[in-house]
């Protein structure tokens, strides 16, 4: 299956990594490009035991992608949106950048796709 994970920071790079190690075809998105150029080298930018070999494993086995754009939504049969909701001032989850993350995604899926978040 092709799955695209927005955001990858905690949840999505655990997620996306694990989603390639069960054989699914997996783009990891995020907006933030020094931290796609490091893990397009490799780099783990969070501490997670094991987690960086798993990722050189997938990355080896050309099934684990990292982007800044999300060109690959438009082929991914479910999209994870597993961007940050920090909490506001008034203790409430802040959901801009959910809103942003599904505008981008909406802007390519099609029709068959399912979105979680
Ligand atoms: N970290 C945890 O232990 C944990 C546990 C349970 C639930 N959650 C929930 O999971 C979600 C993700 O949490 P996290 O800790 O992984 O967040 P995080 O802050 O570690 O990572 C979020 C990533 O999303 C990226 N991002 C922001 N806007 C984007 C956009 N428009 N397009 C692409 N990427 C974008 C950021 O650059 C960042 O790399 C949150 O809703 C959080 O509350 C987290």
């Amino acid at each position: 299956m092709k799955i695209s994970v927005v955001g990858t920071g905690y949840v999505g790079l655990v997620s996306g990594t694990c989603f390639a190690e069960l054989n699914h075809e997996v783009t990891c998105i995020d907006i933030d490009e020094k931290k796609i150029q490091t893990l397009k080298e490799g780099g783990c930018p969070i501490f997670e035991p094991g987690l960086t070999d798993l990722m050189k494993r997938n990355i080896q086995a050309e099934r684990l992608q990292f982007s800044t754009n999300y060109d690959s939504v438009k082929d991914s049969q479910v999209v994870f949106l597993a961007v940050g909701t920090p909490s506001s001032d008034d203790g409430q989850a802040n959901l801009k950048y959910l809103y942003a993350a599904a505008e981008s995604a909406i802007n390519e899926i099609n029709d068959e796709a399912i979105i979680c978040y």
